[in-house]
């Protein structure tokens, strides 16, 4: 930027640049002030809830979430229900299958856990859009996304032959999105093609696009008992030092047919989701507030050392300023209500 763009910066108006550079505060004096001149507005809309879903009867919390559950199926309608009555648009969900096994089949069944949520929610709530994590790791009896080789390494092309039936059959369910979000090379493409073939043309695809390898997941690993038997996921999620290698992962999947775009986690990693806003100005971005952020935020909160509304809200607006259309958040039922109270 040169002066020439900036000509309340010459000398002869010095008197100017005074006025306009130096009082910032003038806009922010009242409240009706700040509203009017806020750029980043938080919106019921923006929001995603996740659901975990347990084939188990009987809600139970999530030791290291408090405030999040695993729901059985015949409840989880009605749990949807309240997130639609808050304003929500749209539910994540997870599925805990009552039997894992190597190939991690549970998840492709026609009665499985997701399918059945999905079936059910859609019928008390036509109008809430359903998302179906599309991943094996909570279905396979070794904790892995995928299918393990004979070397114990995640064998890449199998893992996408499963992958393709899963999204199918949440599809059949009813899933209006399916999310894979295993970082399996090829992921978007594999299942982009299997629902077309199978006459869901219409369903979309949200791609877990940028995947952290990270220490975050812990409480969700928890939620869904899915952390790996052996080994970790650094051979498939990112490593949290690259940011040029998330712009090739976006681009691979946006030409794989992804319809939205993720970038997970979110707390530290706002650089990237500013570059991916950046990098796909037209794709919608959801940015994932993951179990370890949610959880470092009740923790202090329920020491009494963090506001937890505030937190919350600013946290939140923080990814959307970051450049995130949507959030994928465990908070989402709670912020629904307080901005239905007004912020
Ligand atoms: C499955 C999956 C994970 C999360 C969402 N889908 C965990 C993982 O990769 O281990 C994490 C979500 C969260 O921490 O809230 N691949």
């Amino acid at each position: 930027m040169t002066n020439d763009d900036r000509p309340w910066l010459v000398a002869d108006t010095e008197q100017r640049a005074e006025a306009i550079l130096r009082r910032p505060r003038r806009l922010r004096r009242t409240r009706a002030l700040r509203d009017l001149v806020r750029e980043t507005r938080l919106d019921v809309a923006d929001l995603v809830l996740p659901l975990f879903v347990t084939h188990e009867a009987g809600a139970r919390e999530v030791p290291s979430m408090p405030g999040v559950f695993q729901w059985p199926v015949d409840e989880v309608a009605a749990v949807a229900a309240r997130a639609a009555q808050a304003g929500l648009r749209a539910v994540l969900l997870f599925g805990i299958p009552a039997a894992r096994d190597a190939a991690g089949s549970a998840a492709e069944l026609e009665d499985g856990v997701v399918q059945r949520a999905l079936r059910a929610i859609r019928e008390r709530v036509p109008g809430l859009v359903l998302v179906a994590d599309t991943c094996l790791c909570g279905y396979t009896d070794h904790g892995h996304c995928g299918i393990i080789d004979a070397s114990g390494a995640l064998d890449n092309d199998a893992t996408l032959a499963v992958l393709r039936r899963v999204a199918v059959s949440q599809a059949a369910a009813g899933a209006d999105i399916v999310a894979p979000s295993g970082m399996i090379d090829g992921m978007v493409g594999a299942m982009r093609a299997a629902l077309d073939e199978s006459g869901f043309t219409d369903t979309a695809i949200l791609s877990y696009s940028t995947k952290y390898a990270s220490a975050f997941y812990g409480p969700f690993r928890d939620a869904v008992r899915s952390a790996p038997a052996f080994a970790d996921r650094r051979t498939h999620q990112m490593d949290p030092a690259n940011a040029r290698e998330a712009l090739r992962e976006n681009a691979l999947d946006v030409a794989e047919g992804a319809d939205l775009l993720m970038v997970k986690p979110a707390l530290a990693y706002l650089d990237i989701v500013r570059q991916t806003r950046e990098q796909f100005p037209e794709l919608p971005l959801v940015a994932y507030n993951v179990s370890g952020e949610y959880a470092m935020v009740k923790a202090a909160a329920a020491a009494g050392w963090l506001d937890e509304r505030t937190t919350v809200l600013e946290l939140l607006t923080g990814m959307k300023r970051a450049g995130a259309d949507l959030v994928i958040t465990y908070h989402a039922q709670d912020v629904a209500e307080w901005l239905g109270q007004g912020g």
